[in-house]
């Protein structure tokens, strides 16, 4: 069996190919490095350096003989995003619609998308957020994202390609960038490992639903086989930003600092996702706690320092 993960040497496609790795698949990745590493991808696994807007690159990639595509390959800066909506499109809609007709041309068996639902539903009614919420985005990111998932439903419906669309809430765990704009669970857990402050923008009652890397490789592997749906992948629980720190006290075993910032425009306050669905259709659940999941990443980040 013959995947190709597009925006492979990422945080969180690179956990997508050491599972495939792991399955006995043949991985191969596609990436233009511009957040992604080659580190990241281990020695033995193809690697093309491309971007998703070379509609060219993209064709030659994905050939005949790849059976899977996993597509993670974004923009996903949100105030990058923000300042620069027509960017964030291009990458995100144009790049998937290349890869969508790469993955038509190949005759390839499923396209797997990671699209968010962070980023999707807004500031939602009802929490855990399901996949029937309205979508309400808040940013640029989230619109184009959406966007995406049109154009997958539309090869899907006309050009009869089994796509599967997964919508994450907050991923964390090794490999995600703990500086600049990355997650919030790993620049936590460098500033605590640095013994530095670390700054919480708003009053720190915002809430996110924390789901560990390794649980959405697996969602992954078993969306190669299960119905062709749009799913959420969470683990439902909202956990405030005050409650992540406190957490995190417990795992390093002492208190952490912290200093509260003014609130970041854009922001949703509450987001959790309802995950029932993936539980039903793919027999997915998330397995990784909290506390396991921030000492793994505890671990992962000592190890950059
Ligand atoms: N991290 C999260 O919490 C989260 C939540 C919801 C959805 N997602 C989605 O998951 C996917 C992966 O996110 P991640 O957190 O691993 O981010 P990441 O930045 O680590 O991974 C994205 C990868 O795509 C590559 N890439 C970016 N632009 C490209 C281009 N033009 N051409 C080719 N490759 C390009 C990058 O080099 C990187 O390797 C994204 O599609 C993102 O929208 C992530």
């Amino acid at each position: 069996m013959n995947a190709m993960v597009v925006g492979g040497a990422g945080f969180i496609g690179s956990h997508i190919v050491d599972a495939l790795a792991a399955r006995g698949c043949t991985a191969t990745v596609f990436d233009d490095l511009s957040s992604g590493k080659r580190d990241n991808v281990e020695a033995g696994i193809a690697l093309t350096v491309g971007d998703v807007r070379d509609k060219q690159a993209v064709g030659t990639a994905v050939s005949g003989s790849v059976d899977y595509v996993f597509h993670l390959a974004a923009q996903i800066d949100v105030r990058r995003a923000v300042r620069d909506p027509g960017l964030d499109a291009q990458v995100n809609v144009g790049g998937t619609i290349n890869v969508l007709n790469a993955c038509v041309q190949a005759h390839v068996r499923r396209f797997v998308m990671s699209s968010t639902g962070g980023a999707l539903y807004g500031e939602p009614s009802t929490l855990p957020a399901g996949e029937q919420s309205v979508i309400q985005p808040l940013s640029p990111y989230g619109v184009s994202k959406y966007c995406a998932e049109q154009y997958i439903g539309y090869f899907h419906r006309v050009c009869g390609l089994e796509t599967v669309i997964l919508r994450y809430a907050n991923v964390y765990g090794p490999r995600q960038d703990p500086t600049g704009e990355g997650g919030v669970v790993g620049i936590f857990a460098r500033h605590i490992l640095l013994g530095q402050s670390c700054i919480v923008y708003g009053d720190g009652e915002q809430t996110r639903d924390f789901v560990f890397v390794d649980d959405v490789a697996q969602a992954n592997m078993l969306a190669m086989r299960g119905p062709l749906d749009t799913l959420n992948i969470g683990t439902g629980v909202e956990t405030s930003l005050n409650q992540l720190l406190a957490a995190f006290e417990r795992v390093v075993g002492h208190p952490v600092a912290r200093e509260y910032a003014p609130a970041r425009a854009g922001e949703v306050r509450r987001i959790a996702l309802n995950a029932e669905k993936a539980r039903h259709e793919l027999g997915w659940k998330p397995s990784v706690s909290l506390a396991d999941g921030l000492a793994r990443t505890l671990a992962w980040v000592r190890t950059c320092l």
